[in-house]
């Protein structure tokens, strides 16, 4: 039985390991997660909220990024975590699932989810990388990296594999050609795939007008 009790404790350890994060991972990215993740969840019919909420707080608890790529450091600490709680094997296990397969792997991936629960949480993650909000963690993640802003040198590339994807270091604003503008035909729910419209549309005017000054004419 999962309790409030439990997304209570999660939240708070969640928050201390993750506070004063400065590439885009920080706590208050996982916050905003979590609270879109139970508002999107509130409007699906059937969505278990309290595995959406645990899966929503942990689900970038280690990411593969920070890990020399180990894409089971996230579902190792999820489930350290939520042993230590005392927390049932198959409540273990849909967290891990969750856990393991949000992240985006390149514009020609999958992006299958295999539960209801992870579908939200994972449109909730996507909705947090567009809009302004997703514009200044693209610029801020650019620059902890030590990216270019902008070079019109390099353009972008779709990838078809995770491990090109991966590798790629180029300039902030091919990531938004390379996975921003892609996610809002990747939404799994009517509730997130409205939200994205509006976010992504953001986005559009923002990097046409980025290009037009960039070229002189604004
Ligand atoms: P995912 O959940 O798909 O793994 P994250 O949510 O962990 O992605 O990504 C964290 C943030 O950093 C997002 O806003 C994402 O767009 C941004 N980001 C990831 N890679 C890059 C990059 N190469 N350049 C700029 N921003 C990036
Ligand atoms: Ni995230």
């Amino acid at each position: 039985m999962v309790s409030d009790d439990l997304i209570v404790k999660t939240a708070d350890y969640v928050k201390k390991q993750m506070s004063g994060e400065h590439t885009g991972h920080d706590w208050w990215h996982v916050y905003r997660v979590w609270q879109l993740a139970k508002h999107i969840a509130t409007k699906e019919n059937g969505a278990d909220l309290q595995l959406v909420e645990v899966a929503a707080l942990l689900h970038d608890i280690a990411d593969w990024k920070f890990n020399d790529g180990d894409l089971e450091a996230g579902p190792k600490a999820a489930r350290k975590w939520l042993e230590s709680q005392g927390q049932p094997e198959d409540f273990i296990l849909a967290v891990q699932d969750i856990v393991r397969n949000i992240s985006y792997k390149g514009a020609g991936t999958s992006s299958d989810m295999s539960s209801l629960e992870g579908e939200i949480v994972q449109d909730a993650d996507r909705l947090d990388a567009l809009g302004a909000i997703g514009i200044a963690r693209a610029f801020a993640y650019g620059g902890a990296h030590g990216r270019e802003m902008y070079n019109p040198d390099v353009k972008p590339e779709l990838h078809q594999d995770f491990e090109s994807y991966k590798k790629n270091n180029s300039h902030t604003i091919n990531h938004f050609y390379e996975k921003l503008l892609l996610l809002k035909e990747r939404m799994h729910t009517k509730t997130a795939k409205q939200m994205a419209e509006h976010r992504h549309k953001f986005i559009e005017g923002y990097l046409e007008e980025f290009h037009a000054e960039w070229d002189g004419e604004r």
